[in-house]
C-alpha cells in the first residue's frame, strides 16, 4: 500500500481504542455463551442478558475490532438493490419482513443510545443507492420495491453528491454513527449488569448436548445451555453453510473535507465495483470523508492496487484529498442475499449462528441479537423463517455469480492438491515485502520476507479445509481464496473460519 493513502489503521479503532478485557483463565458455566464479540455477538449478549440470563462473550481477538471495527458504519435498511431481488426470491411478504426487521433493528439501536446515553456520533441522515449510468429505470423499480417493503423510499434525481447522478433511491431518517463507541459502551453496560467479556480467547471446540460445552485454545471449558456462533464466518459449520457463503474484501479510505462541501447523505452504487460514501464528524470545520469499494475475493488480488483505484476515484469526484486512513474490510455474502440467522443446523436444539450479512452487518447484527434472543426464549418473531439458515429452495435461485464463485472454490479444492507437485521455487527469489508459495523439502510452504530481510515460513495449507493460501503484499497477510481465512506471516489466525494457525516450517 502506498503512503499517499494515509496510515494503515481503521479510524474507528484509532479514535476508540477501548479497554482490554482478560482472557478466560478458568472453566465457567453460564446460561448462554456467545462466540464472537462484534455487532452480532455483543447485540445478542445484550439482549439475552436483558432477558435475565447469565452470559459470556468469548472473543478470539479484541472486542468490536474485527469486521465491526472496519465497517463504514451505516445503520440503514436500504441495502443497495436488495428489495427487487427479495421480491423475486422470497416474494412480497419476504421483502416486507426483511424491511420491517431491519427497521426494527435501527429503532432498537436508537433506543439503546437513548437509554444508556451512548455518545457515538449518532447522526440521522438519508441513505441513497445511486447510479450515474443508464440504470434509472432499475432504481425507480427498486424505490417502488423498497416502498412496498415498508421503507419510506422515493426515486430522486437530485442528491448532494458533487457530481450528477442518473437517479437514486432515497430513504430518509437512516443513521450513521461511530460503531466502536456504540459497541464499547454497550459492552460496558453489559459488564455492569454481570455479563462476562473475554478477549484473546479463541474457541476451538464445540460439544453439543444438554448442556453444550465449548473448549478454548488455552484448554478451558465453557458450559452453557445455549451457544451462539457469531464469528462472522462460522467457525463451526455443521450444516455446510460454507457452500452458501462467499467472502469478499473491500478497501476503505478517509480524507478530511471542508464541512461546507461534505455530503449530508450516505451513498452507495453498484457501479465501478461498488462505491460507498459517507462522512463523519472531524476537526476544525471539516468532516471526514469515508469512501469504500473495489471488492475482491481474498487471496486473489493485492489490496494496494484496489486502494490506488479507489483513491483515484475519490480525488476525481471530490477534488484534491489528503488521505488519512486506509484499511480493508471483509464481508460474507449469502447465496440468496438474506443473512443466515437461527439454528446452527437441522438437528440444533441449543446452538445458533449469525452470518452472511453481505456488508450490512450493523443493522443485521442488531436484528440478529433480537432474533436469536427471542429464539433462545422460545419465541419466534415473524421473520424467523426468512432468516432461518436451514431454509431450502432459495438456494436453487442463487445468482449465477455466486455459482461461479463456488465453482472457483471447487477448483481450488482439487487444483490446490495437485499444483504443489508441479511447482518448485527458491526462497532466495522472495524479495523483501513479498511472499510466495513453493515446495521446500517436500512441504508446500508459504514463504515471505519482511523489510529487514528476515524469512518467515509456514505451511501453505489453510487449516480450515486445506486450500492453498496466497500472499496479499499490501497487507502482509496470507489469505485463503476458499472461505476467506487470513493469517499473518507467522501463521497466526487473523480471520476465520480457520481456528488453528498455519504450521511453522523450517526453510
Ligand atoms: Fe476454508 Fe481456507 S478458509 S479452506
Amino acid at each position: 500500500m502506498s503512503d499517499h493513502t494515509g496510515t494503515q489503521t481503521s479510524y474507528w479503532i484509532e479514535t476508540a481504542p477501548g479497554v482490554p478485557r482478560p482472557a478466560l483463565s478458568e472453566d465457567i458455566t453460564v446460561d448462554v455463551a456467545v462466540v464472537g464479540g462484534g455487532m452480532a455477538g455483543l447485540s445478542t449478549a445484550w439482549e439475552v442478558a436483558r432477558g435475565g440470563r447469565s452470559v459470556a462473550v468469548l472473543e478470539a481477538d479484541r472486542l468490536a475490532e474485527g469486521v465491526t471495527g472496519h465497517t463504514t458504519a451505516k445503520l440503514t435498511a436500504l441495502h443497495s438493490l436488495v428489495y427487487q431481488r427479495l421480491r423475486r426470491t422470497r416474494g412480497e411478504d419476504g421483502a416486507r419482513l426483511y424491511g420491517r426487521s431491519q427497521l426494527e433493528a435501527i429503532g432498537r439501536a436508537a433506543e439503546l443510545v437513548d437509554e444508556l446515553g451512548i455518545d457515538c456520533e449518532w447522526e440521522t441522515a438519508p441513505a441513497f443507492t445511486y447510479a450515474t449510468d443508464d440504470r434509472a429505470s432499475e432504481l425507480r423499480a427498486e424505490a417502488e420495491a423498497a416502498r412496498e417493503a415498508g421503507l419510506p423510499a422515493e426515486f430522486v434525481t437530485d442528491t448532494d453528491l458533487p457530481f450528477p447522478v442518473a437517479g437514486a433511491v432515497g430513504v430518509a431518517d437512516q443513521v450513521q454513527f461511530h460503531p466502536r463507541k456504540y459497541l464499547l459502551a454497550l459492552a460496558e453496560a453489559l459488564e455492569r449488569g454481570g455479563g462476562q467479556l473475554y478477549e484473546h480467547t479463541r474457541v476451538v471446540g464445540l460439544h453439543e448436548g444438554e448442556p453444550c460445552r465449548l473448549t478454548t485454545e488455552a484448554g478451558h471449558t465453557v458450559t452453557a445451555r445455549d451457544v451462539v456462533v457469531a464469528t462472522h464466518y462460522p467457525i463451526f459449520d455443521r450444516a455446510l453453510l460454507f457452500a452458501r457463503l462467499s467472502p469478499r474484501r473491500e478497501v476503505v479510505l478517509t480524507a478530511p473535507i471542508d464541512a461546507g462541501r461534505a455530503p449530508q447523505g450516505m451513498y452507495i452504487t453498484p457501479e465501478e465495483n461498488t462505491r460507498s460514501v459517507r462522512t463523519a464528524p472531524y476537526r476544525d470545520g471539516t468532516r471526514l470523508l469515508i469512501v469504500t469499494g473495489e471488492h475482491f475475493t481474498p487471496g486473489t488480488s493485492d489490496t494496494g492496487e484496489h486502494l490506488t483505484r479507489l483513491a483515484d476515484w475519490a480525488t476525481a469526484h471530490f477534488g484534491p484529498l489528503e488521505f488519512r486512513h486506509r484499511w480493508a474490510t471483509q464481508d460474507n455474502d449469502s447465496s440468496d442475499t438474506v443473512p443466515l440467522v437461527g439454528p446452527l443446523h437441522a438437528a440444533s436444539r441449543h446452538t445458533y449462528v449469525a452470518t452472511g450479512f453481505g456488508g450490512w452487518g450493523l443493522s443485521g447484527g442488531v436484528m440478529a441479537g433480537l432474533l436469536l434472543s427471542a429464539l433462545i426464549d422460545g419465541r419466534e418473531p415473524p421473520w424467523t423463517g426468512l432468516y432461518d439458515p436451514r431454509r431450502v429452495g432459495t438456494v436453487l435461485r442463487e445468482a449465477p455469480a455466486f455459482l461461479k464463485y463456488q465453482a472457483k472454490v471447487a477448483q481450488h479444492f482439487v487444483g490446490d492438491r495437485l499444483a504443489p507437485f508441479l511447482e518448485g521455487g527458491s526462497v532466495d527469489d522472495v524479495a523483501p515485502g513479498d511472499g510466495a508459495v513453493m515446495r521446500v523439502g517436500g512441504h508446500v510452504c508459504a514463504v515471505s520476507r519482511d523489510d529487514s530481510g528476515q524469512l518467515h515460513a509456514v505451511s501453505a495449507r489453510c487449516t480450515h479445509l486445506g486450500c492453498l493460501v496466497a500472499f496479499n503484499r499490501a497487507e502482509r497477510a496470507w489469505e485463503c481464496p476458499c472461505h476467506g481465512s487470513r493469517f499473518d506471516v507467522d501463521g497466526r489466525v487473523l480471520q476465520g473460519p480457520a481456528t488453528r494457525p498455519l504450521e511453522q516450517r523450517d526453510v
